[in-house]
């Protein structure tokens, strides 16, 4: 696309897509542009994977490094073979329990896959998504598309089409509006090329239900899901800054465009340290965003906050599909600093622990009782 052309926004039906607007997207596709589309995790922003000229575009519009390797979506289990060596047998269990689904497998890269797709790496990812336009894209095309989050770099993941424009808007030719996404969440990264094999990025696939199909599957390093447990009493921070990196996965990757204060303890006390934090910013004059979970709102009635549920406390799948939109109203808000609870890490809950922790730049208030 041109400097100053503008980005064409095209609705399309979700659940069955225009034949003729997937033609079109496909067609940019093929002559090497870029384009946006729906996926069941976040929006992607996508180009054909052979075509190393496109790669480098998502990497332009999005302002990323070459270090951080994309994904490659693919819409049938044959194209495997085109991009990597070796299918084990527990990447073809996986694909067959988990997709087309949120589960990314890191596999050997097949000599011809462009470097600039696995950041020089000899692994490359791949999943096969379950949102029927990015499946009708990529057949259409007959190539596999090389997509990372549709967010300019650093930023929150776009679960709208919205919130994709806000970002990349005047930057590709094309977004294709499939309405909000179902999850929420990125897919879980899963390195098969490691024994065990390891998660590196917990995601819309949960370890539980990963280990039923494949018993030994590691957690992330230094899981988040574990930080709420140990430890003296009274606040204090954890840093979890050494803690796991994946290529790619710096700790800051989902921050927010104002800081983001994590807390984290029994519901009670999580709240009423929030509360003092809050009286405390708003004494110095700091427009306070706080997001809590629905049974927190009435103690925040009236503070004079900008107060965004992400839904109920028990339903990690209500708070993973707010979560992103949630970070993104209290950014536009103006917010000047975002206070936010946490939640319990077991299941989807893993993932929202890690996006949470690495909005917070890796730190945790962590708040006990007496
Ligand atoms: O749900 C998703 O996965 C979304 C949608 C669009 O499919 N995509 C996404 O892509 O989240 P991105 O680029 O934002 O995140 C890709 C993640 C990064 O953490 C990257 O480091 C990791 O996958 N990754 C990619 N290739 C890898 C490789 N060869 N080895 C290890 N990690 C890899
Ligand atoms: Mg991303």
């Amino acid at each position: 696309m041109q400097p100053g052309e503008r980005t064409e926004v095209i609705q399309v039906d979700p659940a069955r897509p225009d034949p003729a607007i997937i033609r079109g997207a496909a067609g940019l596709l093929r002559a090497g542009e870029v384009v946006v589309f729906p996926t069941e995790t976040v929006y992607g922003l996508g180009a054909d994977a052979f075509q190393p000229r496109a790669l480098e575009r998502i990497f332009a519009v999005k302002g990323r490094p070459f270090s951080d390797p994309l994904i490659v979506h693919i819409a049938v289990e044959s194209a495997l073979g085109d991009l990597t060596t070796s299918v084990p047998e527990a990447a073809r269990l996986l694909a067959g329990a988990f997709w087309p689904g949120p589960l990314t497998l890191v596999l050997p890269r097949r000599p011809g896959v462009p470097l600039l797709v696995t950041a020089g790496l000899e692994t490359v990812a791949i999943r096969m998504p379950r949102h029927p336009v990015a499946l009708a894209l990529i057949r259409e095309l007959g190539s596999p598309v090389a997509a990372p989050s549709a967010n300019r770099f650093m930023h929150v993941s776009p679960t709208t089409a919205r919130h994709v424009a806000a970002d990349l808007g005047g930057r590709v030719p094309l977004i294709l509006d499939g309405g909000p996404c179902e999850v929420g969440v990125e897919s879980t990264v899963l390195n098969l090329c490691s024994n065990p094999p390891t998660i590196l990025r917990p995601g819309g696939v949960n370890l539980e239900a990963l280990r039923e199909v494949l018993p030994d599957v590691q957690p992330p390093r230094s899981s988040p899901g574990q930080i709420g447990d140990a430890g003296p009493a009274g606040a204090r921070e954890i840093d979890e800054r050494q803690g796991q990196l994946a290529p790619g996965q710096l700790p800051i990757h989902y921050a927010p465009a104002v800081p983001l204060l994590l807390f984290d303890g029994p519901s009670q006390d999580m709240r009423q340290a929030m509360l003092v934090e809050m009286r405390h910013q708003q004494a110095q004059g700091v427009s306070v965003g706080v997001l809590v979970a629905d049974e927190d709102v009435p103690a925040f009635q009236g503070s004079g906050a900008l107060v965004r549920s992400l839904g109920a406390a028990a339903e990690p799948g209500q708070i993973a599909n707010n979560l992103y939109a949630g970070l993104r109203f209290l950014e536009e808000a103006q917010a000047q600093v975002i206070l936010c609870r946490s939640f319990a890490g077991s299941g989807l809950g893993l993932a929202i622990r890690d996006r949470l922790l690495k909005a917070a730049g890796g730190k945790v208030i962590q708040v006990h009782g007496d």
